[in-house]
């Protein structure tokens, strides 16, 4: 409400501020421990990693990760950064220049392309069939996006032609798709993709976190412009760095939006003739500066983060990719005759299935929560649930990079065994060991 008061000949005008209660609600936080108490040191129970991801990390992961530390532009790690965008080229099966390691999750590899490719009001096609392409939705409509959702049914992929006319009728600049959704555990087919996105005129960025290292994604003959990924699922590191891959043509559209920042501008500086990038951190074309032969300061890298990607990129060239991924495929065929063995059903079309995972559908009469429950604090074995209309209907399986292993994958359908049969489901007792390991069996013969 507004005063006015006479003081002498002046006359002075306010306004009287009405304080209301605050209506925001901040998040639930109980108190923490006491910080002067000495807490003890880290030993957590060691967990069997069989969920969706985290998995546990490679042992020779994590010892390259105990590494000393070494400065950003020293020879040394400069040396290491070129080894490692080296070894991303093999296991991306591309010739990409820019094939880098991120230093993020893999939603932060995810943002940085489509923040750094896409200019605000620009089209994006996403192509969702689960969570995680919702997340693609979300990230493109921050991005100021215009955007178009194409759905498929959740436990089902697309069919190209689908995205195809989708495309035909809204030209946009970019698709986005994820090759595996991990929330429905749903591995779309991408042979074929890239050259439909480019004839009309779109690039095409593909998240893969979930599903690169466990499934062939050759790169170049797939003609995809972007790939991001994450080290905590296939490639048996843990979160924190985001390997991408950009064609040419990404590179390019990127970089057009070039623009240092002011406190390092070289006398010559020319910006791009692109719109800035809306976010320091997460400018692409930054980030390429840095990585490029002119290693331009960005942010501190995360030196061992990048110490752990180049050892898991490193495991993964030693082993072969061939190699690797019939490994993931034997798991992924010994989890599932295992759990149909045991009278469950694998959810969704199996056969677009990601090997890397298996969704189980929690049978009618069975806490889910009570069986995850069981597995983690008896047998130290984790299992994960799902999301949204999947929450509590189904759990999902990992068998993947360090954990692809047959110990790991008889080990947890033996525990199951154990828990299902306490919690009263009909099944023939050890069927799924039994499955499971007539599959490794017949694969060693
Ligand atoms: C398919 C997919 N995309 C993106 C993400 C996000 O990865 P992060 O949690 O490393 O940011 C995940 C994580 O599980 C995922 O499965």
């Amino acid at each position: 409400m507004a005063w006015r008061r006479r003081c002498g000949h002046r006359t002075i005008v306010g306004c009287r501020i009405t304080l209301t209660k605050p209506t925001t609600m901040l998040p639930k936080l109980t108190p923490l421990p006491d910080p002067t108490s000495a807490h003890a040191e880290l030993n957590p129970a060691p967990r069997l990693l069989m969920g969706p991801g985290p998995i546990n990390a490679d042992p020779r992961v994590l010892k390259a990760m105990s590494t000393q530390l070494l400065g950003q532009f020293d020879p040394q790690f400069r040396r290491m950064m070129r080894e490692t965008m080296a070894l991303y080229r093999a296991f991306f099966e591309t010739q990409n220049d820019w094939t880098l390691v991120l230093d993020g999750t893999a939603r932060a590899a995810i943002e940085m392309v489509m923040l750094s490719a896409i200019e605000p009001g620009q089209k994006v096609l996403v192509c969702s069939f689960g969570r995680f392409g919702q997340l693609l939705n979300e990230i493109a409509l921050r991005c100021g996006a215009e955007v178009r959702v194409l759905q498929a049914p959740w436990g089902t992929v697309f069919d190209l032609a689908q995205i195809e006319a989708a495309i035909k009728d809204f030209s946009p600049r970019l698709v986005a798709v994820c090759q595996g959704d991990t929330s429905t555990t749903m591995l779309q087919p991408l042979a074929g993709l890239g050259e439909i996105c480019h004839r009309h005129g779109a690039l095409l960025q593909v998240d893969a976190t979930a599903s690169c290292g466990g499934t062939p994604l050759p790169v170049d003959a797939w003609q995809i412009d972007a790939v991001t990924a994450g080290l905590q699922k296939c490639l048996a590191g843990p979160s924190g760095a985001g390997p991408i891959t950009l064609s040419d043509a990404m590179a390019r559209c990127i970089y057009a939006r070039r623009h240092i920042e002011e406190g390092l501008q070289p006398a010559d500086y020319k910006p791009g003739a692109g719109k800035r990038i809306a976010s320091n951190y997460m400018d692409m074309a930054m980030i390429m500066d840095y990585w490029s032969d002119a290693g331009l300061n960005h942010h501190t890298e995360a030196t061992t983060m990048l110490y752990g990607a180049r050892e898991c990129a490193r495991i993964f060239v030693q082993e072969g990719l061939p190699q690797v991924y019939a490994r993931h495929a034997a798991a992924s065929t010994a989890v599932v005759a295992g759990v149909q063995a045991m009278n469950l059903q694998v959810y969704g079309d199996v056969a677009n299935k990601m090997p890397n995972v298996t969704g189980v559908v929690i049978p009618d009469g069975i806490n889910g929560e009570k069986v995850r429950g069981a597995l983690l604090n008896h047998f130290n074995i984790e299992i994960g649930t799902s999301f949204g209309p999947l929450a509590g209907k189904v759990w999902r399986i990992g068998a993947m990079g360090y954990n692809a292993r047959p110990d790991a994958v008889m080990q947890t359908l033996g525990a199951l065994d154990v828990v299902l049969a306490a919690e009263g489901h009909h099944f023939a007792r050890g069927a799924g060991v039994d499955a499971a390991y007539a599959v490794y069996q017949s694969a060693s013969a």
